[in-house]
């Protein structure tokens, strides 16, 4: 018996991987946008204090998107990659480190702020006990692997993204763009 090999993602697969990837560059973003300011003066600090509840939240919703697009990936079989060998391992790798990012980087967010004694304060009035004992040492020492796992989601991203594109242009290798996006119709 022959199992037929999917041309494209499932429409369910497509909309997880536009949506996770929408709100965790989003996140990363506004994250950025709030601890850049010219200077640290009040206002500043404000809109820091103000802000940052809206990027916890939005970690937290990439996390639960990214736990459903891995459960679903683990029935779900990929469609054909016209790339081979090295360049093949590369490609896999990279999207694995992706996935992992998406995880690791709201849970890391989630345990600094918990080492930091604040629970989490979510926009409009949701609080989460903080579920980890006290230790401002080790929420300042996880605040760089936080950060720094956030600046190389979007070096990954910008990689990532030339690869999709290459790919889009050289149909040879098999457009991998249309097939990430089930609804689009085939190009003639
Ligand atoms: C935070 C942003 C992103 C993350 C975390 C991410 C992650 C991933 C992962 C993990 C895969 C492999 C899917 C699997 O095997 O189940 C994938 C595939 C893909 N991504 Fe992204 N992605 C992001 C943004 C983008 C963007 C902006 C584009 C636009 C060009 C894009 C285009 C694609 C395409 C075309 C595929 C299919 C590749 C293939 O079939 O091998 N991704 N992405
Ligand atoms: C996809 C998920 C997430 C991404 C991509 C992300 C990314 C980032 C980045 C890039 C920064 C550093 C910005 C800078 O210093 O320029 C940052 C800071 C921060 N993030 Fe996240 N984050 C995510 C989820 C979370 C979650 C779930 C929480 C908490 C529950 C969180 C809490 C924080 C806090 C408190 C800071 C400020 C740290 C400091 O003062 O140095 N993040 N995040």
């Amino acid at each position: 018996m022959t199992i037929a090999v999917p041309t494209r993602w499932p429409v369910l697969v497509a909309m997880l991987h536009w949506s996770t990837a929408a709100l965790a560059l989003a996140t990363a973003g506004y994250a950025i946008y709030l601890l850049s300011p010219p200077d640290w003066s009040q206002p500043y600090i404000d809109r820091y204090m103000a802000g940052i509840g809206l990027h916890k939240a939005g970690g937290l919703i990439v996390l639960t998107l990214a736990l459903c697009w891995v459960a679903l990936r683990m029935v779900t079989p990929r469609p054909p990659l016209a790339v081979h060998g090295g360049m093949r391992r590369f490609v896999l790798g990279v999207h694995a480190v992706l996935m992992a990012l998406v995880i690791l980087l709201p849970l890391s967010g989630y345990a600094m702020d918990g080492f930091a004694g604040h629970g989490l304060a979510l926009p409009g009035n949701l609080a989460v006990p903080p579920l980890l004992p006290r230790s401002d040492a080790a929420a300042t020492f996880l605040s760089y692997p936080h950060k720094w796992a956030g600046y190389a989601l979007l070096g990954l991203v910008a990689l990532h993204i030339a690869g999709a594109l290459r790919h889009a242009v050289d149909t040879e290798k098999g457009d991998v763009l249309l097939a990430m996006m089930p609804w689009a119709s085939a190009r003639r």
